[in-house]
């Protein structure tokens, strides 16, 4: 019998009884809105993060729009964003009705480029958001200088780093405020989910009244009867609270979270290790005592020449899954369109983009995935380096 080739996804969630029992026992529980499983888990993050202010979110976009919202940021206010992230960093700034001014990355990394948002610092400049790309954090300790030197806001787009660390800093630890996603393949999941955090109590309150339609009450107080059912209105709030069903979930994520990043920074080492003699093959910045990733992406740059997509339609016949973060915001027809600052040159971002190739790196995934996945990629770049 011939063997069957192993099939490795490019990502896949780790769920196990555990996040079943969870579920089960809100659903069981006579109420699945945001209640005090989400309420709990809040408290577990804040102390994972070592931050004051935890509020759980229905997406990381949700929580990016939070957070541009509590820090006054509107008409007129320029945020400056890195052109390497995925679309909901500027899309939320667009519907906070602010300016999303991209600017190029730093090579290697492929986060912000602090030169680059000094060169870009205008009058109507109001907020910075630093996106920690793969996992791994942005030079936020020298973007929290400028932003206090220029009076401006510090956001951090953390999506890809729960948990990740650069000079003692961790993500949220040094912005105004940090969002976090639970997407299906991210780090932690709860299928659909976000986190915002900060370090300010008024606008940790006042992002909790925005997320659940403006009301100065919640719901699930209301539902026990500890509340009167009359409220007020006080904003034009949102509809962004995450449910106990995915709290539960989360919660559960959480608590593996060291063993779920040990296991993806095995398999990172073993990538590095394996794949570091291939001729051209750029692998991405490996972890130092003062600088570890979330390793959530595994980000390489193909050799230069090589037809990134043609490579990847190989490896999806040998079974293995493979992706693309990111096409450069303003390589979209929208960001080119609706702004300047798309229009101008991103020497780095460009010369990186059709490069660009992630390999799986989930916990789920075997010993043999990693393998197969390793002798695949040595295989294809070998056949592509002979025909040279
Ligand atoms: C860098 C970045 N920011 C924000 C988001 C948005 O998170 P969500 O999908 O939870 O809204 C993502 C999602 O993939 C992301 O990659």
């Amino acid at each position: 019998m011939s063997e069957q080739p192993v099939q490795v996804p490019f990502a896949a969630p780790f769920l196990n009884g555990e996040e079943i029992a969870a579920v089960t026992e809100v659903l069981r529980s006579g109420w699945i809105g945001t209640g005090a499983v989400a309420r709990e888990t809040e408290s577990r993050l804040a102390r994972y993060l070592g931050v004051e202010h935890a509020l759980l979110l229905n997406s990381g976009t949700a929580a990016l729009h939070l957070a541009l919202l509590v820090l006054g940021v509107g008409h007129g206010d320029e945020v400056i964003v890195p052109t390497n992230t995925f679309t909901a960093s500027a899309a939320a700034v667009v519907h906070a009705h602010a300016t999303p001014v991209l600017v190029d990355v730093e090579p290697h990394r492929l986060t912000i480029d602090v030169e680059q948002v000094r060169r870009h610092l205008t009058p109507r400049t109001r907020a910075v958001m630093a996106v920690h790309f793969a996992g791994r954090m942005a030079d936020v300790g020298t973007l929290r200088r400028l932003c206090d030197e220029h009076g401006l806001a510090l956001i951090e787009d953390s999506a890809h780093a729960l948990p990740a660390r650069r000079d003692g800093v961790t993500p949220g630890g040094l912005a105004d405020a940090a969002a976090f996603s639970f997407f299906v393949t991210k780090p932690l999941t709860s299928a659909e989910g976000g986190l915002l955090v900060c370090h300010r109590a008024d606008l940790a309150d006042r992002a909790r009244i925005l997320s659940a339609h403006g009301i100065d009450r919640d719901a699930f107080a209301r539902h026990r009867g500890e509340r009167s059912p009359h409220y007020d209105v006080v904003a034009p709030g949102l509809k962004y609270n995450m449910p106990d069903i995915a709290a539960a979930m989360l919660r559960c994520q959480l608590e593996r979270s060291d063993a779920l990043w040990e296991r993806r920074r095995t398999i990172a080492a073993r990538y590095v290790a394996e794949l570091a003699g291939l001729p051209g093959l750029v692998l991405p910045p490996v972890d130092t005592p003062q600088d570890s990733s979330s390793w959530y992406l595994f980000v390489v740059q193909l050799p230069e020449g090589t037809d990134r997509d043609a490579l990847a339609a190989r490896l999806r016949a040998r079974g293995i899954g493979t992706s693309v973060h990111f096409r450069p915001l303003h390589r979209f027809s929208y960001y080119r369109d609706e702004l300047p600052s798309a229009r101008a040159a991103f020497p780095v971002a460009d010369a990186a983009y059709p490069r660009l190739l992630s390999l799986p790196v989930f916990p789920a995934m075997s010993d043999e995935d990693v393998k197969a996945v390793i002798a695949a990629l040595t295989a294809e770049l070998s056949r592509l380096e002979v025909r040279r």
